[in-house]
């Protein structure tokens, strides 16, 4: 990729790249469970003296997990000429995002609050695709004043307020039409796009009649083709089935007249958050996309969110009490619902174990948060062995989805972020404060009338 050539000489960037080089190991182990803990360590630190300085719960990433991450997907995309657009929601992390820019990577965001991060993180607009159903007029001005690279289009409704915007402030702009192949990834229903029923893209047939119409505006250039299936997808033949619809639509748009310049096939690779998982490596994966687009010459993007960020994180918390009904045994951490949202929302299953195990025979456990739901559980009947009061408890696999779909519900402080590498840690973000928590809040003093 073009853009690698370019940061390879960055100092950040070879930095990033020998230490990565150091830790060969660690890209041999990419796979089920990659964190890189051992001896209670993660990336060198000593978890247990970390969390006397960071106050439970944080976020813990790796950054050897995350460059070696990041090094095979250069590896296995650039030699073929495809894109990478990082999603940004997996994690919006700043200092997260700027390794992702080093690398050269663009980014795939569907917010103006991710456009700002990405730029801010050193990703150039003109490598920043932008995805959702409901851009607002706003959003759209916003995304056209800051020169993105693509507009992927959800509704004939979107395109119209797209082109009276580029003709009102005479911005060009490209989009691609997001296409809903009606497959269904087989994956959790709640992040399943690409179902017919599902709210994402539009049906080849009503993409047709978006190229035969004629184009209110000439700043408006429609020649990209867009396909995101759902995440934390573990077999290919769904993918396979995706894109292969999609490249023969482009096929047929090209006989009619018009050429397709890109086709971005989304996101969605899965990671192995438990044994027996087995998701595809990211060279079965490339395979995938590149026979299902065989014969179509114009550019490939994609769009790995979780592929790249989930193994390098993990939560650290404490637990703060151990309570036994006569029918279950609670372990209740530190970390709620509110800073890991997954397991509640969708019975995501994650690792979960104390960093230092006690001797004693393993019992099952329900994990829970202190939040005020009894949804705010992390796990249930899970084998732990006894755990104490203090005791650090580690829930793997939280690098993606974590801190970015955190929330201060229940009025709990937004948790500190650290980055690890080589026996050393950095502050990525530090917990928030109470007034930092409720700022812009005010009582109402001025009424005025609308
Ligand atoms: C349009 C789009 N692209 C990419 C992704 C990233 O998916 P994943 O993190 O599973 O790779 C998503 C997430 O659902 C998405 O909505």
């Amino acid at each position: 990729m073009h853009a690698m050539t370019t940061t390879l000489g960055h100092p950040l960037a070879e930095r990033r790249r020998t230490a990565a080089g150091t830790h060969g190991a660690v890209t041999a182990t990419l796979g089920p469970m990659a964190s890189p803990i051992s001896g209670g360590r993660l990336d060198g630190v000593d978890l247990e003296a970390l969390a006397r300085r960071v106050p439970t719960p944080f976020y813990a990433y790796s950054a050897t997990t995350l460059d070696a991450r990041i090094d095979a997907l250069q590896s296995a995309t650039e030699s073929h000429g495809i894109a990478v657009r990082y999603a940004a929601k997996a994690n919006a992390t700043l200092a997260l995002l700027q390794r992702i820019a080093e690398a050269g990577f663009g980014a795939d965001i569907v917010s103006i609050g991710e456009l700002e991060r990405c730029l801010r993180a050193g990703i150039p607009a003109d490598r920043i695709v932008y995805s959702g159903v409901g851009k607002t007029t706003v959003d759209i001005a916003t995304a056209l004043a800051a020169g993105v690279e693509c507009l992927n289009v959800e509704s004939l409704d979107e395109l119209q307020t797209i082109e009276r915007i580029a003709e009102a402030s005479n911005r060009p702009v490209r989009v691609a039409a997001r296409i809903n192949p009606d497959v269904d990834a087989g994956s959790h229903a709640k992040i399943s796009t690409g179902r017919a029923e599902d709210k994402f893209g539009v049906s080849p047939a009503e993409a047709r009649a978006w190229f035969a119409r004629e184009q209110a505006s000439p700043l408006v250039r429609l020649d990209g083709l867009h396909v995101h299936i759902g995440s934390q997808n573990l077999d290919l033949a769904p993918f396979h089935r995706a894109f292969a619809q999609v490249a023969q639509f482009a096929r047929e748009l090209a006989t009619l007249g018009h050429p397709i310049a890109s086709i971005d096939v989304g996101g969605g690779l899965g990671v192995a958050y438990r044994d027996g998982q087995r998701p595809p490596g990211i060279a079965e994966y490339m395979d995938t996309v590149r026979t299902a687009l065989s014969g179509f010459s114009g550019r490939i993007l994609i769009e790995p969110g979780r592929w790249l960020v989930a193994d390098a994180g993990v939560l650290v918390t404490r637990v703060i009490r151990v309570k036994n009904t006569g029918t279950r045994r609670f372990l209740i951490l530190d970390a709620a619902m509110n800073d890991f949202a997954r397991p509640s929302l969708y019975d995501a299953w994650h690792a979960i174990a104390p960093l230092t195990p006690r001797d004693g025979t393993p019992l099952p456990h329900d994990i829970v948060g202190p939040v005020c739901e009894t949804g705010d559980t992390f796990a249930r009947d899970r084998l732990l062995p006894p755990c104490h009061t203090g005791d650090l408890v580690l829930i793997h696999g939280a690098g993606a989805y974590g801190t970015s779909m955190s929330s201060n519900y229940n009025t709990r402080p937004r948790i500190a972020e650290v980055l690890l590498q080589d026996g050393r840690y950095a502050i990525i973000r530090r917990r928030q404060t109470f007034d930092e928590l409720i700022a812009g809040e005010q009582p109402a003093r001025h009424w005025e009338s609308a």
